[in-house]
């Protein structure tokens, strides 16, 4: 997968796509992060302009970003994605659909705003980190590149731990189960003694039984997507 990103703060990258897993599948070239300045493709010292019709905050042109575009080579099929509250919101299932691409390019906004000519014309598709609004689209894209990059074959090394992920499509979606590690009483809190026994298939049927409980309490509407899962048709 190749990603290119841009951005008015190049700075901020690779930053915790550096580190742990996804720091050594990009080192392995699983993956490959080209970050662009925006700066430097100012025109007249300027990236931005003021809205037309008037309002607060500045505007990133669009023949701006246009020849930051230009400025390398985007194959067909090519993925531009616009991390923006207005998009619809970023999940799981597209973590894996966006980890099947070869080639993504995110733009990240900053100020008010980028010129919506420039997003038509290149079909950005609009994904929004959460109902908040962020100083600009940097934390969104590395929180979409870690969630998409770490599906890739070979990322993580043992592929079963994906599947017992919170969230996991084929499996859920539900929340995970709770986890306990030694020592095995530990301030007057013991682990479920269900998990010391050594019984597989109580252990597998204790932790659907939390993984559904927690979904339950904690996310009415994943419980209602999992339980229409389940039924016949
Ligand atoms: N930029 C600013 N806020 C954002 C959000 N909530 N999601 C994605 N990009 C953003």
């Amino acid at each position: 997968m190749h990603i290119t990103v841009l951005t008015l703060f190049p700075e901020i990258f690779p930053g915790p796509l550096g580190v742990s897993l996804i720091g050594k599948a990009l080192r392995k070239g699983l993956f490959t992060l080209q970050v662009v300045d925006i700066k430097a493709f100012a025109r007249q010292g300027r990236v931005d302009s003021p809205p037309c019709g008037g309002g607060c905050g500045m505007i990133l042109a669009p023949d701006v970003l246009e020849a930051a575009l230009a400025s390398f080579s985007v194959p067909s099929g090519t993925l531009f994605l616009y991390p923006s509250p207005r998009g619809r919101p970023f999940s799981q299932e597209m973590g894996q659909e966006f980890s099947a691409q070869h080639d993504i390019v995110f733009l990240c906004g900053r100020y008010e705003g980028v010129d919506v000519r420039f997003l038509e014309k290149h079909a950005f598709r609009e994904v929004s980190l959460g109902d908040y609004v962020l100083m600009g689209g940097e934390i969104a894209t590395l929180a979409f590149i870690e969630a998409s990059v770490r599906l890739i074959p070979g990322v993580v090394g043992d592929p079963t731990s994906l599947q017992e992920d919170s969230l996991d499509v084929a499996t859920g979606p539900l929340l995970e189960y709770p986890q306990y590690t030694t020592p095995v009483c530990w301030e007057g809190r013991s682990v479920p003694s269900v998990l010391l026994s050594g019984n597989h298939g109580a252990i597998q049927q204790w932790r659907q039984e939390q993984a559904c409980a927690i979904t339950r309490q904690r996310r009415p509407d994943l419980w209602k997507r999992y339980v229409a899962k389940q039924l016949p048709f």
